[in-house]
């Protein structure tokens, strides 16, 4: 056999088995062999695994990069995200394709899905794809797919336009907002989405919080002063997302199609998505590590830090919601775990310092807060640090809900295992006994952001090699990829069940 890539003696883990005393090889970029003692080939190269566990390289299908637009700011200067091009990179304040994709691979993730975002006033999808294709080209450390966010889904853009974005575009999801008021759709237009995303084989992601009750909450604590950041969370307890949830699961009922939901932060609407799958509906679900790692008393800190926790779906008051996503993750529920890196830069007055500049209260008015934050880089090591080493989740569940689910949701057919005919996206991790554990600071993460959430967590291991296509980008702390290396992906429809032929009435699409 001829390989270009020996990994020897790793403990390799997929969705199903363990195999121990386990070598890879690697021919272009290719898995073309898995098993003991693979022959030595003159030239290939070799890294020793030294026992330790080897995974799927992450694959985070939820990343906002590049995104001039926060989701609950509607005072957008047009003008900064057009031609392919950011002008004030200097003055970003998220993350953009070089710098979100280098803090992907530092962390583990070797493909991300990333958003391709409408707005309003949009008419057109074709557009913003190919806008969003000029902001990424040559600028990827990792390979990378998009979904399209509709916010103005008129006919033309989804009877003539959603079948160019799968056939021309490869692009195979689509996500909709209930809420925020430059995003949100109404149940009419999810239901004008769903019709022809059933058609096309289009999974549908879905935001689901009820816009009314946030409004309403928000206006009436504004009333009563209590605008501190953790009132963010205030203003939007758990039956806010169970009751979108619900909706949102009712539509997908009546039009017979699959439906992801995205972000899911509290039991309550947990429960929903496990009902609805034990009923055989095609619903998916989706967490992710600040629902599962940390809990309302983040945006309580100080006059105004706790802003850097700020995000929708809110952290979560009790112990009981997250005891519940665990839960979830552990008997199927949440196919997914994702970061939803959506990050915004907290010392900047255009990032979350923006909620300190409505009034002269010292800690600020929540609603103008921007939505998000940062995990790209974390997503993974948090997971197999405070999942698997921690005895929460089996090895195998790791890989299923940070890799295979996603590759397989999101049709990356060669992502997302180990095994001959995959893409060789591997994660090498230390032997556990040559790891010093640490505790978390922002100055080791490789992103352009000026803070994490997860400041301060213990991690028991972290991503020795991340190798992408059989090359090695990460190693020891270092990224040694290039920019550019990432490749984009035109993904196939999901490998998930979809429609089942099941109807509530006598009416067929
Ligand atoms: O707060 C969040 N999650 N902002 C990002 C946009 C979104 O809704 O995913
Ligand atoms: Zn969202
Ligand atoms: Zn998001």
């Amino acid at each position: 056999m001829d390989f270009d890539l020996v990994v020897r003696n790793g403990t390799v883990v997929t969705a199903s088995d363990i195999w121990e005393s386990c070598d890879i090889g690697i021919k272009d970029g290719i898995i073309v062999a898995v098993g003991p003692r693979l022959p030595a080939t003159a030239g290939a190269q070799e890294i020793d695994a030294e026992g330790a566990f080897i995974t799927p390289g992450g694959v985070d299908s939820h990343v906002h990069l590049s995104q001039v637009h926060n989701a609950n700011i509607d005072d957008v200067d047009r003008s900064a995200i057009t031609d392919g091009v950011i002008p004030d990179r200097e003055n970003y304040v998220g993350d953009t394709y070089d710098t979100g994709t280098r803090s992907a691979v530092a962390g583990g993730t070797t493909t991300v899905v990333t958003f391709a975002s409408q707005m309003k006033t949009d008419e057109s999808i074709i557009p913003v794809i190919e806008n969003y294709h000029k902001l990424a080209k040559d600028q990827s450390y990792c390979d990378y797919a998009f979904h399209a966010i509709i916010t103005n889904p008129t006919s033309q853009i989804v009877e003539d336009e959603f079948p160019r974005m799968v056939e021309e575009y490869g692009i195979t999801s689509v996500k909709l907002y209930m809420t925020y008021k430059p995003m949100r759709l109404l149940d009419y237009q999810i239901l004008d989405v769903m019709y022809s995303a059933r058609k096309l084989g289009i999974t549908t992601m879905v935001h689901a919080e009820n816009a009314d009750i946030i409004d309403w909450m928000t206006q009436h604590l504004e009333q009563k002063l209590m605008t501190h950041p953790h009132h963010h969370g205030t203003s939007r307890p758990p039956i806010v997302e169970a009751e979108a949830t619900n909706r949102v699961i009712c539509l997908a009922e009546l039009m017979d199609t699959p439906i992801l939901l995205v972000h899911i932060s509290g039991g309550p609407a947990t429960k929903h998505i496990r009902d609805a799958q034990t009923r055989l509906l095609p619903i998916y679900g989706e967490t992710c590590p600040q629902y599962m790692f940390l809990l309302a008393d983040s945006m309580r800190k100080g006059d105004f830090e706790g802003a850097k926790c700020v995000c929708s779906p809110p952290i979560r008051e009790d112990k009981s919601d997250q005891d519940a996503i665990w839960a979830g993750i552990k008997n199927g529920t949440f196919n997914v775990v994702s970061s939803d890196h959506a990050p915004c830069k907290y010392n900047h007055p255009n990032g979350k310092q923006r909620g300190l500049q409505h009034g002269n209260l010292p800690y600020g008015k929540f609603r103008f807060i921007p939505n998000g934050l940062p995990g790209v880089e974390t997503r993974v090591p948090l997971l197999f640090s405070g999942g698997v080493l921690s005895g929460r989740i089996s090895p195998q569940k790791f890989v299923e809900v940070t890799s295979t689910n996603p590759a397989k949701l999101y049709g990356l057919k060669k992502k997302g295992s180990i095994a001959p005919g995959f893409d060789a996206d591997l994660v090498i991790w230390y032997p556990q006994a040559k790891f010093q554990p640490f505790n978390l600071t922002n100055d080791m993460l490789h992103h352009a952001i000026d803070y994490t959430p997860f400041e301060g967590i213990e991690f028991k291991n972290w991503p020795r090699y991340t190798i992408i296509r059989g090359k090695v980008v990460f190693s020891h702390g270092e990224v040694v990829g290039e920019m550019g290396y990432g490749q984009f992906i035109r993904r196939e429809k999901s490998l998930l069940p979809g429609p089942r032929d099941v109807w509530l009435t006598e009416w067929r699409p």
